[in-house]
């Protein structure tokens, strides 16, 4: 059977910058067109003084671009539109004046400013002197870019144009070729045809009609995490207590309020499922006497007896089949790492996530989440703060991963 390239008809912008490797690019556009790829040059200035623009229109088959205006017809190359045209943007080679532009949003020519409006993953092949690779402010600018999501492809040893031996030479060709491709490469999908039982929302412990003992939960972690489950084509069963959202379309949602109702919903569902997502802000204690009429006020002080409340996730654990992964939330205040690991062990999981409270962009009810994955084979893997469905996307990717690994 033909090989599928990752490359096939994906579209792939290459910024080339003044460098000497420049004159290496025409072979790298070889490559991808060859793998089936379209291909668009997008050039600095100084980089003609390395490469021909007429030499990458050829071999890309497109006008290679250096100008937002075509002055010989008057066209305008539209920045934005060739941002979100490519699925993927490889500078190459990038100086530490590229570097140093991008880290702080320049867009002085048409390559900058694609770069600004680009949505897709942005790859960054630099090549410069030893000192220039090795000085604070190139190596700065280069933590800003990876802490946005750029990845960098790092320069070689070898001589350089300088006469300089060192780091500093442009990866070749194959070599980016080889790494483009390992991203664009699908990752097997773990998740697919697979049921998966995820738990969200608070639980609420009656004390009489009116009131109860509940927490802040609002639903949007585990139904992030449900949302994502589906596109990645699992059957989900989603059993929710108190929120303050509507839970995802597709799923088979089962509404329940109290720690009780929901450890019933969990081990009537949990024996046909894969994997279990307890995202769930469940109660440990409930009232043992729930009041049949509203509380009246009366003395100053009013005393609950509380009883335990099923732990879930641990009974659940107790019972589950070799094939049944089990993946737990920590919710802490203080010494955050130390009860996560605790509970990963004491629960028996395969993975827990934490979330903190401490961190103003984490925990209940907001919009925003930080965790940290922590894998009972001592893995750990942190998602920084970002949207709910943002983190669920990262937190399933990587879970995913780590599944396949030590799961398959
Ligand atoms: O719903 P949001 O507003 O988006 O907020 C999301 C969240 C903060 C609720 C979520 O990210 C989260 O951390 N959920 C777990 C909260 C929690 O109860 O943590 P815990 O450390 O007390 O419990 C540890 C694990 O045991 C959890 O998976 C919990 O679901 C489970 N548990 C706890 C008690 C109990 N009686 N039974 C359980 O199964």
């Amino acid at each position: 059977m033909l090989r599928k390239s990752p490359f096939n008809r994906k579209k792939i912008l290459i910024g080339i910058t003044g460098g000497i490797a420049a004159y290496k690019i025409p072979q790298l556009v070889r490559i991808l067109k060859k793998e089936g790829a379209e291909v668009q040059v997008v050039l600095s200035e100084s980089a003609k003084q390395f490469v021909t623009p007429q030499t990458l229109s050829v071999l890309s088959e497109r006008p290679a671009l250096s100008d937002f205006f075509q002055s010989d017809q008057g066209e305008w190359n539209n920045h934005v539109h060739l941002g979100l045209w490519a699925d993927l943007i490889i500078i190459a080679p990038a100086g530490a004046n590229t570097l140093a532009k991008m880290a702080h949003g320049i867009c002085d020519n048409l390559l900058m400013s694609v770069i600004l409006s680009a949505r897709c993953p942005v790859f960054v092949a630099p090549a410069m002197d030893l000192d220039m690779w090795t000085h604070p402010s190139t190596q700065s600018n280069i933590q800003t870019l990876e802490s946005r999501g750029v990845t960098m492809i790092d320069p070689e040893e070898g001589s350089l144009a300088s006469g300089l031996e060192g780091k500093g030479r442009m990866a070749e060709p194959e070599k980016i070729a080889q790494i483009l491709g390992k991203h664009l490469t699908p990752a097997p999908n773990y998740f697919l045809g697979k049921r998966v039982l995820v738990t969200a929302g608070g639980t609420q412990e009656a004390l009489d009609p009116v009131r109860y003992i509940g927490n802040r939960s609002s639903g949007k972690m585990g139904f992030a995490i449900a949302e994502q489950l589906l596109s990645l084509g699992a059957e989900v069963d989603l059993v929710y207590g108190a929120v303050s959202v509507d839970p995802p379309i597709g799923s088979n949602n089962h509404q329940t309020l109290s720690a009780q109702a929901m450890n019933e919903a969990c081990q009537s569902l949990f024996p046909q499922c894969d994997v279990l997502i307890m995202a769930a802000a469940v109660a440990d204690y409930h009232s043992v006497d729930i009041a049949k009429e509203k509380i009246k006020k009366s003395d100053e002080t009013l005393t609950l007896t509380l009883a335990k409340n099923p732990d879930i996730l641990k009974s659940l654990s107790d019972t589950k089949k070799t094939h049944q992964v089990l993946v737990g939330f920590a919710l802490e205040t203080e010494n955050e790492e130390f009860h996560a690991q605790q509970k990963l062990q004491k629960k028996n999981l395969h993975c827990i996530v934490l979330n903190s409270l401490k961190n103003p962009k984490a925990g209940f009810a907001l919009d925003t989440n930080e965790v940290t994955l922590f894998c009972n084979d001592g893995n750990q893997f942190h998602i920084p703060a970002q949207e709910k469905n943002q983190v669920a996307v990262s937190l399933l990717n990587i879970l995913g991963d780590w599944l396949t690994k030590t799961h398959s």
